[in-house]
């Protein structure tokens, strides 16, 4: 019997496991188990200067919908449904050409310049005071990225005086003859943009990243020594990539001026397969983990060195507009149009960033409007895309301590990597009301899972609250005058009395959210 239960694939030696009977998972919710805070801004976002995400998109100067700013009021309220914490600008690769002193002062004086990032032309309109307004319109904490490309340690170093300096300096009398009288306050600042990556403008080799980022924060410290500060990490992982190479030179040069070291990850069902493509969470974690483990190994042996974590500040689903060509990519804009399993990809990648809440500390979609994003416009309007909902209800609910679960499920292995559960599940708590909210991805396509849930700290009491994303096309998209063809059910049951453990069948290719009140 045992040499013929070793002969059984993983699966089925899972369905017939008597600690299973009756239920395929269990989920075991311990308070105490705490993995991490859920820093706020890992529900950021992200706008850079390509294709419609600023014109025609959050800023649209002559437009009906726009208000006196020339922001379009239709997008902000749609942003604010978001729950947007952090913005990240100006790019993205736009920011390694971007002299953001082009963007300052009477815009009819701004120069129109070459966008060789995307083949575009810049009118440069929308600069610095305005992308800063608008953060303070949207409540979120603005984040601007240098030019560690084409850009000069000086520039840098300038920028930060021009948006925090409360004297009386030249760049601060600028600022103050633009609008705004008290300094910024920017406290975000990302020393470049995937400076690995041999498409980016002014691309380096790690060693030579590192001595211009070192003096550029050396310098922009200087100028304001509140501000945080995030290295360019790995954003190239194609097959010739040494980026466990290029962390490790980065975090060693740089890890006593640096907070954060970015990762980016873009993600595609490049093969039509919906349990591959939401496997991708395995490669995220990977990623996540070697990063974290390089951090920790730059941090060693010194009890005062500086903490760093990682800002994933560029995430998403992308692979239908990345096409090759580069001034294809300038036109097309990315305008992708998401469906319904890229939603469920929103809660895969947001239960990783959660499950890694000790480390990752900022995440920011990418992007906001048009470009691949949630929000798409048009002259007269906008529509929500399939990704919204997710993004938005991870956003605006959630507890403020990430906690490492219990899960035991099905698992599958859906190519020669190793096997993972079908269940994909994160979870946030909220000490002070004690609600336990639980994030649970079934991305399983033809099963539905039915799991036994129960808590060691406490028992569920009142009603659940459930809200749920599914729908029986994977593919269902939205249009203009369609968006609400994949939308969320919200609903409340009772779970039977005694406060134990319950059931909950997690349906196939769903994304669910309990909230559950504990006594
Ligand atoms: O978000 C689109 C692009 O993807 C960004 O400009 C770049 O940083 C990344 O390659």
């Amino acid at each position: 019997m045992k040499r013929f239960l070793r002969l059984l694939p993983p699966l089925l030696l899972f369905q017939v496991s008597p600690a299973f009977l009756g239920a395929q998972a269990v989920i075991k919710i311990d308070t105490d188990r705490v993995i991490g805070e859920v820093d706020p801004h890992l529900f950021g976002n992200f706008t850079e200067h390509l294709g419609r995400c600023i014109y025609g998109g959050i800023f649209e100067e002559a437009s009906p919908l726009a208000d006196e700013n020339g922001f379009r009021k239709d997008v902000l309220e749609a942003v604010h449904g978001l729950g947007v914490t952090v913005l990240r600008w100006p790019g993205g690769n736009f920011a390694s050409g971007y002299n953001w002193m082009d963007g300052i002062g009477p815009r009819d004086q701004r120069p129109a310049r070459r966008d060789d990032a995307w083949g575009a032309l810049e009118s440069n309109r929308f600069g610095t005071d305005e992308f800063l307004k608008y953060c303070q319109r949207v409540g979120a904490e603005p984040y601007l990225c240098i030019n560690a490309g084409l850009g000069s340690v000086d520039e840098a170093r300038k920028w930060v005086e021009y948006c925090n300096e409360p004297g009386d300096t030249y760049l601060a009398r600028q600022r103050r003859k633009n609008g705004r009288d008290k300094p910024w306050g920017v406290k975000y600042w990302g020393l470049g943009n995937e400076v690995d990556g041999p498409w980016q403008l002014g691309h380096k080799n790690a060693a030579d990243y590192a001595t211009f980022a070192l003096e550029a924060a050396k310098a922009m410290r200087r100028a304001d020594d509140s501000i945080q500060l995030i290295a360019s990490g790995s954003s190239n992982f194609g097959p010739d990539s040494d980026w466990v190479g290029w962390n490790r030179t980065v975090l060693d040069r740089l890890k006593s001026e640096i907070d954060y070291i970015s990762l980016h990850t873009y993600i595609g069902n490049r093969d039509n397969n919906f349990e591959q493509f939401l496997a991708a969470s395995r490669d995220i974690e990977d990623r996540i983990a070697v990063v974290k483990g390089q951090i920790e190994a730059a941090r060693v042996g010194n009890p005062n060195a500086r903490p760093i974590h990682i800002a994933f500040d560029e995430w998403n689903v992308w692979y239908r507009t990345m096409v090759s060509g580069e001034f294809a990519i300038g036109r097309t804009g990315l305008e992708e149009k998401y469906n319904f399993e890229d939603a469920l990809a929103m809660g895969m990648f947001l239960n990783s960033f959660i499950r890694h809440a000790d480390v990752v500390k900022m995440a920011n979609l990418a992007q906001l409007v048009n470009v691949i994003a949630p929000i798409f416009t048009n002259k007269q309007g906008l529509f929500l895309q399939t990704i919204y909902f997710p993004l938005a209800e991870y956003g605006t609910e959630r507890g403020f301590e990430s906690l490492d679960v219990l899960v035991r499920a099905p698992e599958y292995r859906p190519d020669s990597g190793r096997a993972l559960s079908y269940l994909d599940v994160s979870s946030t708590y909220d000490p002070k009301t004690r609600r336990v909210f639980l994030n649970v991805l079934n991305r399983g396509e033809k099963q539905d899972i039915a799991a036994q849930i129960s808590s060691v700290s406490g028992a569920v009491t009142g009603s659940v609250n459930v809200w749920e994303l599914n729908h029986a096309d994977l593919k269902a998209t939205h249009s203009f005058g369609n968006d609400k063809v994949v939308r969320p059910v919200t609903r409340t049951f009772q779970p039977a009395a005694g406060g134990g453990a319950f059931a909950y069948t997690f349906p196939k290719h769903s994304l669910t959210v309990l909230t559950l009140q504990l006594n």
